[in-house]
């Protein structure tokens, strides 16, 4: 066959599409455990960061020793011991009808559709006594599913850090809920009322912090109201009767009676 002949031209091409489509795929292969273990790590990275306990140079696994991971069954509020948590995951009990509940759309203010039956949380205790609870927290911004992690102290009510590690918010408006400044704002905020409402609230605007609900807010983006809305509404669906308020009670009342 001619080096110019169409039929060599073609071979050559098939033959480089083919080699090149088998690199691709083992390397993807090859790579999938590595990027799940950087998966994990980056989940470790991001609960330590929102418990505060994050700390430059320090290995992630080791600090996430000081860390325990519990399941938790949301409509009872009670710990459920009987999960193996490698076997838990979130997205797949999202699609298995056992596992997770449609969330009606008068409740569904996280617009979120579904929400697992039973949710990990994580513990941090010192001496045995309870000092952290941080909660996994979702719900829609403007573009897309926002993704957080609560840290609340053993009373169930101060906030101890707020930190996001998932979206696909616009960079320098919504996107800016990475914003460690903007984040640190919601550190000693009260997420209840004596009652137990769910008063937290992230404003259109600046907080005037002389007055007493300000205990309860924190300010909003500028330019990125839509995603702000979605922040205050994830927190209030999770800290809610439908999210992890029984379970908070609880903790409240152990740690307390301890
Ligand atoms: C390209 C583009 C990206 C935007 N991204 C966001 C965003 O991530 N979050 C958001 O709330 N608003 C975003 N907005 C602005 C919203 O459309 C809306 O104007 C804004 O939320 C209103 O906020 P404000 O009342 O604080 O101005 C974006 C607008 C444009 C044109």
């Amino acid at each position: 066959m001619a080096n110019e002949s169409i039929g060599k031209t073609i071979l050559v091409a098939a033959l480089l599409c083919i080699v090149c489509s088998i690199l691709v795929s083992t390397a993807a292969v090859k790579l999938k455990p590595l990027q799940e273990i950087n998966k994990a790590l980056f989940k470790k990275n991001n609960i330590l960061k929102a418990a505060g306990l994050l700390e430059e140079g320090k290995d992630v696994e080791e600090l996430f020793k000081n860390i325990e991971v519990k399941y938790v069954d949301i409509d009872t509020g009670d710990f459920n011991e009987t999960i193996n948590s490698k076997a838990y995951n979130v997205k797949a009990a999202l699609a298995r009808p056992g596992l997770s509940v449609a969330i009606s759309p008068e409740a569904d203010i996280a617009n979120i559709k579904r929400r697992v039956k039973t949710a990990e949380v994580y513990l941090v205790k010192v001496d045995g006594k309870l000092k952290t609870i941080i909660l996994p927290v979702y719900g829609k911004g403007l573009w897309s599913t926002m993704y957080a992690f609560l840290a609340l102290e053993s009373d169930g009510n101060t906030i101890k850090g707020f930190s996001f590690y998932d979206h696909g918010e616009t960079p320098g408006l919504g996107g800016e809920i990475d914003n460690p400044s903007w984040q640190k704002q919601f550190q000693d905020k009260l997420v209840y009322d004596e009652d137990w409402n769910v008063m937290i609230n992230v404003l259109k605007g600046k907080v005037n912090r002389d007055k007493p609900e300000a205990i309860h807010q924190a300010d909003g983006l500028s330019g990125a109201t839509l995603t702000t809305t979605g922040v205050k509404n994830m927190m209030r669906y999770w800290l809610g009767k439908d999210g992890f308020k029984k379970f908070l009670q609880n903790v409240r009342k152990q740690d307390q009676g301890a």
